[in-house]
């Protein structure tokens, strides 16, 4: 089916209310907490697992009523009812967007669309699951020992070899779940074609006990593909250096089919590169790269966690799924922060958004979100070809807390730009430990350390919403002249979100959480969240500096003068 044209959304109503609130918009968090004492009850909501508190946000029932209004005139609903069922709502590659379906549990009774449903001619529901079982039983082989490497070896360490969507979402949710890893299997991650990143990532590594697992939608990345050559140049050197091979091409492809499996889209071109296809997991294009850490993609982490767990990561995400799908906008969670973001975005000029995570295993989350959300809603073009007609796309970026705290946080509390932040917390440490001794002062002996840590937690979000007026700073005792380099302005507006614990399933729904907040922001703007044209240009013009780099007058002579010259003084400065 066509997709529909987009809708300008400052044409709506709803945004010409929006933009009257926003003339002179002057919030008072202090205020409105004071005059609503269920403000924070109104303002929390919950999904799945997560509990999320938007009650710090500039946000009033004044503001959220026409938000919500906007979700509604641009069918927020009806476009994530038409994606789950398989429409071309990626309309610049003209293919279905399906990552939902890769979550979906085999055979569930109320799953819209129902199961068997076909798109394209194909039974999704079948294929995701059979792919998922060849995976499972994959992992169960590596990590029970029966896979076994070229000389006879269980696997130690298995590598995974991939970029972008094929790196990120494996690498993150490796960290995250960290703590729920079988001993004696560990996972590296190789994505910089920067040769010292394989360098450093197979140092000391046995090539007898080492799988790699080439991770690529396309199997056609530049970053890949060399970085899965070097791998496999250092597996036969080593293996035959070692006297784990014979010196011959028999030996070393043998080799490769102990010690390579691929997870692509394009399997005829895993088998060219000397996998055997039966160790190759397939996936479709209907799964975007940054969207497919769920699909065979997270190959490794079903051998980190196993498949149990990685059927509960499965799980969390499908949660948040139906959380989408059936809850009203008023208390449905990605809405509502989709649309804060875009409240934040186009009416009160903010341009980036962070993103702290209060839990070190969560450390590659800001990452993973920053291809999410910025390779999806980094545009400015609608699906229709048209010029976008509002601002798209904010940065997005972040670190765990509190290294943030005593890095960056200075500019969020007292800067001049508005920064909308997510604190992201568990209440549940992987790591439980307590400090015995204490510090003889604020912390007594014996106290629950992850309980000083989300102190901290509660109060940022809280310092950022108050503030501290110039008079409290005055009460103090603080001489007059640096009174204003001491007050706080408060009304930074922040979301708490908390979940019980890092389970794979609450992985999973902080992932979805965030798919369906792009999402929600993509379909406002009117634009294809699910193409990435934007990272081809470099791509092709890399290709065509490369013989320029190793030499070519021709190719050199061809370039502007700042790239001339930049790749002469290279070449100079190269020993
Ligand atoms: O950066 C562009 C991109 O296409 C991403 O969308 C994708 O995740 C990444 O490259 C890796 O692509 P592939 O999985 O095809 O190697």
């Amino acid at each position: 089916m066509t997709e529909p044209a987009p809708i300008d959304p400052t044409a709506t109503a709803s945004w010409s209310t929006l933009a009257g609130i926003a003339d002179g918009f002057t919030p008072d968090l202090r205020a409105w907490f004071a005059e609503d004492p269920d403000r924070a009850s109104r303002y929390t909501f919950q999904a799945a697992d997560l509990t999320v508190d938007l009650s710090k946000n500039l946000l009033t029932e004044e503001i959220l009523a026409p938000l919500l209004q906007l979700a509604e005139e641009v069918g927020v609903a009806d476009r994530y009812r038409r994606m789950l069922a398989g429409d071309h709502i990626n309309v610049t590659e003209d293919r279905a967007v399906l990552h939902t379906a890769l979550r979906r549990p085999k055979g569930g009774a109320d799953l819209e669309p129902a199961a068997g449903y076909t798109v394209d001619g194909q039974d999704i529901d079948a294929d995701v699951h059979a792919v998922l079982d060849k995976v499972y039983a994959f992992a169960d082989k590596v990590r029970s020992g029966e896979w076994t490497g070229v000389t006879g070896k269980r696997m130690a360490t298995v590598v995974n070899i991939g970029i972008g969507g094929s790196d990120l979402g494996p690498v993150m949710i490796y960290e995250a779940l960290k703590p729920s890893l079988q001993a004696g299997l560990e996972v590296r991650f190789v994505s910089n074609i920067d040769p010292s990143d394989i360098y450093e990532k197979t140092a000391g590594l046995d090539p007898e006990t080492t799988l790699f697992i080439v991770a690529s939608k396309t199997f056609g990345t530049l970053e890949t593909l060399t970085n899965a050559r070097l791998a496999r140049q250092w597996l036969w050197e080593n293996l035959v250096r070692s006297g784990g091979i014979a010196d011959t091409d028999d030996a070393r492809t043998g080799a490769v089919a102990k010690h390579f499996v691929a997870v692509s889209t394009a399997l005829e071109k895993v088998a060219a590169f000397g996998i055997d296809p039966e160790n190759a997991f397939g996936f479709w294009d209907w799964v975007g790269g940054r969207y497919s850490v769920d699909s065979a993609i997270g190959t490794s982490i079903a051998i980190a966690i196993g498949p149990d767990g990685f059927r509960e990561l499965l799980a969390g995400f499908h949660a948040l799924d139906e959380h989408m799908r059936t809850t009203p906008l008023a208390s449905n969670v990605p809405v509502l922060m989709g649309m804060l973001n875009v409240w934040y975005t186009d009416f009160l000029d903010a341009q980036t958004h962070a993103v702290l995570p209060y839990a070190q295993y969560l450390n590659r989350f800001p990452a993973y979100l920053q291809q999410l959300t910025m390779e999806s809603n980094g545009k400015s073009v609608r699906w229709d070809g048209s010029p976008v007609t509002t601002d798209t796309g904010e940065v997005f970026w972040g670190e765990p807390g509190t290294n943030g705290q005593h890095a960056f946080y200075q500019l969020i509390h007292q800067g001049t730009r508005l920064i909308p932040a997510d604190f992201i917390a568990v209440a549940n440490p992987a790591r439980p430990l307590k400090d015995e001794t204490g510090d003889g002062a604020s912390v007594a002996p014996g106290s629950d350390v992850h309980s000083l840590f989300l102190a901290n937690f509660f109060a940022q979000t809280k310092a950022l919403a108050f503030g501290k007026t110039a008079d409290e700073v005055r009460a103090e005792g603080t001489k007059e002249s640096v009174v204003p380099a001491r007050v706080f302005s408060g009304n930074r507006p922040t979301t708490s979100i908390l979940a019980p614990a890092l389970t794979p399933s609450v992985v999973g729904q902080l992932v979805a959480l965030y798919e369906h907040i792009v999402f929600v922001e993509g379909t406002v703007w009117g634009i294809d969240s699910f193409d990435q044209w934007g990272v081809e240009l470099g791509k092709q013009l890399a290709q065509q500096i490369t013989p320029a780099v190793d030499g070519d007058a021709d190719a050199l002579a061809a370039q502007d003068s700042s790239t001339q010259a930049l790749i002469a003084k290279y070449l100079e400065l190269r020993d």
